[in-house]
């Protein structure tokens, strides 16, 4: 049977070692670290999830507000907002929400966050430093899978890790920290070929793009490591269900470690985010 390995509980360890450490910074600067999310639209998930962000900030002592811009908004007007921010000293970080509605340019938007506020990781200069292996704000969601990785596997070292998705919140920042960690990195997508074969020599399997239980025993090595980043809901027996990219059930007893879905590698995101959030305090005050 394989190991679970439980994101919930990692993520309430990070969560408690930083109320001790934001606690720490607030008496040394006398400033309160403060995260300021931006939601455009009202689109459901994005919505619960802009909720647990600013729950968990307020639980380690960030102070976080919330911009919330109608689905109409420009994106001349979202920029103007980031630009505020920007200038607003009393917020270190800036997390807009994605996706955003179809007729704002993403990219214009990411490059408009100032690269010290940036605690997605996403702003090219990030991504530049990321993949260089000089990077303090890495992508919330592959550096919370490195972290559960880790506490299975403290040395990464010439593992051959196999990212399933190459999109740029997961997969490709995902493969780039393996690779920083020594890993054998291969990333498969929707054009590669002989996907299950190379699945199936992998001593890990990062699994993140978004179809239910796409991944069965068949992909898997025995005693292979599985972190399962897919958030999908399905309809079962009339009840809605949450179910990751990696079918749990199949895999239970080829794998080594898994994670579950949900409470798996969700709630170590939010937790990155805090950290992100933390250390962009700490670059802001220390550049002053
Ligand atoms: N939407 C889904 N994942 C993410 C994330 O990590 N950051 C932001 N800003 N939006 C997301």
């Amino acid at each position: 049977m394989a190991k679970i390995i439980n994101g919930k509980k990692i993520a309430q360890e990070i969560i408690q070692e930083l109320v001790v450490e934001v606690q720490g910074f607030r008496d040394i600067h006398n400033t309160i670290p403060g995260l300021a999310v931006v939601l455009v639209g009202e689109d459901p998930s994005s919505e619960v999830y802009v909720r647990n962000k600013i729950k968990r900030a307020s639980e380690v002592g960030i102070h976080s507000t919330k911009h919330m811009l109608p689905i109409a908004s420009s994106q001349v007007e979202l920029i103007e907002t980031i630009q505020s921010l920007n200038n607003n000293p009393a917020v270190h970080g800036i997390l807009v929400q994605l996706p955003l509605p179809k007729h704002i340019d993403e990219k214009a938007v990411i490059e408009a966050i100032h690269p010290d506020k940036d605690v997605d990781g996403f702003h090219p200069i990030n991504v530049g430093a990321l993949v260089a292996g000089t990077a303090t704000l890495k992508p919330c969601t592959p550096y919370g899978c490195m972290l559960l990785l880790k506490s299975i596997h403290p040395d990464l070292s010439g593992k051959l890790a196999v990212v399933v998705g190459r999109s740029n919140i997961v997969g490709k920042p995902m493969a780039s920290m393996l690779l920083q960690a020594d890993c054998s990195v291969i990333t498969v997508h929707s054009r590669s070929h002989n996907v299950e074969q190379l699945c199936s020599q992998a001593d890990i399997i990062v699994a993140a793009v978004g179809r239910p239980n796409m991944i069965n025993s068949g992909w898997i090595k025995r005693g292979a490591t599985v972190i399962d980043v897919g958030i999908n809901v399905v309809n079962i027996d009339g009840k809605r269900k949450l179910v990751g990219d990696v079918d749990f059930n199949d895999i239970e007893l080829w794998a080594d470690a898994i994670t579950p879905v949900p409470g798996g590698v969700g709630p170590m995101t939010i937790a990155c985010l805090m950290k992100n959030t933390l250390t962009a305090a700490r670059n802001q005050v220390s550049n002053k």
